[in-house]
């Protein structure tokens, strides 16, 4: 680990937020950049998602580690914001919310149900094509299925095209390039994560501590936590909602990721008195 001389200045400051002109310093001298590689390595990686090249998952083989990694390099803030235990939980919370909507687990799934993230490319029976035709931006195409696909499991017409228009592919003529190449895959799943949709804060900007609660924020329980990522990521359906499975399983991943990554999970975890966005 070739950045082992600079880890004790990774250790989270709490003055840090006392006054602007310190935190201007000490990001500089405390918070290097490190690539992520140096705090997941593939062997964590390979722990983390423990079945995700069983034959009995449709994914096998699609997610290497190195398509990760290399995916991670478009979006250099990503798992390299803030101090150690800050970029650690960001990596995991990610991970978590991507293994929930690719898992392959269940009660009594060997190795527990949160040893089974990215099980699944693709969504398997759609009910639906995807496709919003009243978004005049984003005009579907005939024949095409904007369905689930990817980490994210990307859906929708108006999330392929806009996806496919920041990271260089034609998300509305060719959305199956989504479950083909597990590079743009991934992307777009943390092209999902970074992205601010107005008034609706990024994932990484809640997991790094950038998130400004506004009033209505505040009065709909909309406080910082993993709880407030799954609200960004599925809150319309989820969130609201006291003790909800799907919540629940979200968390169930989080919390053994952050075990593995040694760092604890932050407060809020849970959506289940928050209001949706949406
Ligand atoms: C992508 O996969 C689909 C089926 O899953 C296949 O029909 C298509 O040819 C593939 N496209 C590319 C560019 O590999
Ligand atoms: C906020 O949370 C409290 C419980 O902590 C709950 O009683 C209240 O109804 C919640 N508010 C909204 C708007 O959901």
């Amino acid at each position: 680990m070739t950045f082992s001389f600079l880890t004790p200045l990774l250790f989270c400051f709490i003055a840090l937020s006392s006054s602007s002109a310190s935190l201007g310093v000490e990001s500089f001298i405390g918070y290097p950049i490190i690539p992520i590689s140096s705090l997941i390595s593939k062997n964590l990686y390979d722990t983390i998602f423990l079945h995700k090249d069983d034959t009995a998952c449709p994914a096998k083989n699609f997610y290497p580690y190195q398509s990760f990694i290399e995916a991670s390099k478009y979006f250099p803030q990503f798992g390299t914001t803030g101090c150690l235990a800050t970029r650690k939980r960001e990596i995991a919370a990610f991970l978590a919310q991507i293994s929930h909507e690719t898992t392959g687990g269940w009660a009594t799934a060997p190795d527990g149900p949160f040893s089974w993230g990215l099980c699944f490319k693709e969504e398997i029976s759609p009910q639906s094509n995807y496709c919003d035709s009243t978004d005049k931006d984003w005009p579907c195409f005939e024949g095409k299925t904007y369905k689930g696909r990817g980490p994210i499991q990307l859906s929708w017409n108006y999330n392929y095209g806009p996806a496919g228009k920041a990271l260089g592919f034609d998300g509305l003529r060719n959305p199956e390039i989504v479950s083909n190449n597990s590079v743009i895959a991934f992307k777009t799943a943390l092209w999902f994560w970074m992205t601010e949709r107005k008034p609706i804060p990024s994932c990484h900007n809640v997991m790094v501590g950038k998130y400004l609660a506004t009033k209505a924020d505040i009065a709909a329980n909309r406080t910082a936590g993993f709880g407030l990522v799954t609200n960004i990521v599925n809150g319309g359906l989820e969130c609201g909602i006291p003790n909800d499975a799907r919540v629940n399983d979200r968390i169930g991943f989080f919390q053994r990721y952050t075990k593995l990554f040694n760092v604890d999970t932050g407060p809020n975890l849970d959506c289940g008195y928050q209001k949706s966005f949406q």
